[in-house]
């Protein structure tokens, strides 16, 4: 067994970057321990991307400083043992599957026959089996996903980066991202997750940050509330207009979907009373589900902006607009 590395796998330190006047990234935080599966998570724009190339040495910080296995941003030797699935990979049409490993293969400074075992499994394990010596240009999106996966694999790297590796999959193949990911976690390797799914990042991930404006906003277990149900989700017919003011005390709006309300409870025994309250002012209360502060709850309160998973599935009878509130962010 290999003795666990001393210090964290990714050490960003203030890190900041600069694009002309604009800063994407703004003094950022963040430490990720060896083994661990990390999800990094934060509205569009937000610096995730920028983060990650800086950590990779792709793009030089305008400011702070970093390790990742150990060494300085950029170094050669760490990069050869971290994978990297880029947020939009570029495929000339004219590769292989199987011409395209070989080639990323020889990057990394693997001798050509190990390359080609390897690929040969990789293309198994993504599902891309019996396709290896088509051209890209004749692959579907999802499966130039999944081949940018298996190049991400190509080097059994102890640290891999991920950003957004299933937007384009279907869900059998989501399903097997998840799957690898176990695989990942269970061989020991360290995973940094770029994701807009959070049901995925919920259910795969160890800690995840959110980042806002190039900051960490936070930095925690993947199920921020283990504790109190706090949360209220109502469906509400003939609310009055003051409904919020007249919760006042002991419970706070979150956001509301036509008759679906979800309310922060002010104390752990408020339901009873937001119940008396708004029936008494001649709301009809349909149902009253007491629900766990979830990855989206904090996601949207952090950042103010809607995450990109849709709304309820279930057809509303009168669901007007979903109205967000503002961030109830401190700054
Ligand atoms: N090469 C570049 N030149 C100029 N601006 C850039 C460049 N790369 C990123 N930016 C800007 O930096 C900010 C952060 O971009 P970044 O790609 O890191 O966001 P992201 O969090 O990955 O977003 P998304 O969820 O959309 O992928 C954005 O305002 C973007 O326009
Ligand atoms: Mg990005």
């Amino acid at each position: 067994m290999t003795a666990p590395a001393p210090g964290p796998v990714i050490d960003a330190r203030g890190l900041v970057k600069c694009y002309g006047r604009r800063t994407a990234v703004d003094g950022l935080e963040l430490r990720v321990a060896a083994g661990e599966v990390f999800g990094f998570l934060g509205p569009n724009g937000a610096g995730k991307s920028t983060t990650v190339r800086m950590l990779l040495g792709l793009t030089r910080p305008s400011g702070g400083d970093g390790e990742v296995l150990g060494r300085a941003l950029g170094d050669p030797e760490a990069r050869r043992r971290v994978g990297y699935l880029p947020e939009n990979v570029h495929f000339p049409g004219w590769f292989t599957g199987m011409g395209f490993l070989r080639y990323h293969g020889a990057l990394y400074g693997l001798p050509a026959s190990e390359v080609r075992a390897r690929a040969g499994e990789a293309l198994e394990r993504l599902g891309l089996a019996g396709r290896g010596d088509d051209p890209l240009r004749g692959y579907s999106h999802g499966m130039l996903q999944r081949l940018g996966l298996a190049q991400a694999l190509l080097a059994r790297p102890r640290l891999i980066f991920l950003d957004e590796p299933t937007s384009a999959l279907d869900p059998r193949g989501r399903r097997d991202v998840r799957l690898l990911l176990d695989e990942l976690r269970a061989q020991g390797t360290t995973v940094f997750l770029n994701s807009h799914l959070l049901s995925e990042v919920e259910r795969t991930c160890d800690r995840v940050a959110i980042v806002a404006d190039g900051h960490v906003r936070y930095l925690g277990p993947t199920r921020p509330d283990t504790g109190a149900e706090r949360l209220l989700d109502l469906r509400l017919e003939d609310a009055p207009p003051d409904a919020e003011r007249l919760l006042v005390g002991v419970a706070r709006l979150v956001r509301r979907a036509g008759v679906r309300w979800r309310l922060e409870l002010e104390g752990a025994d408020a339901a009873p009373e937001v119940a008396r309250r708004l029936v008494a002012a001649g709301a009809r209360l349909h149902e009253l589900t007491p629900v766990r502060r979830d990855l989206e709850d904090l996601f949207l309160e952090l950042t103010g902006a809607p995450a990109a998973e849709p709304e309820p599935a279930e057809p509303l009878p009168d669901a007007g607009e979903a109205q967000l509130l503002e961030p109830g962010v401190p700054s």
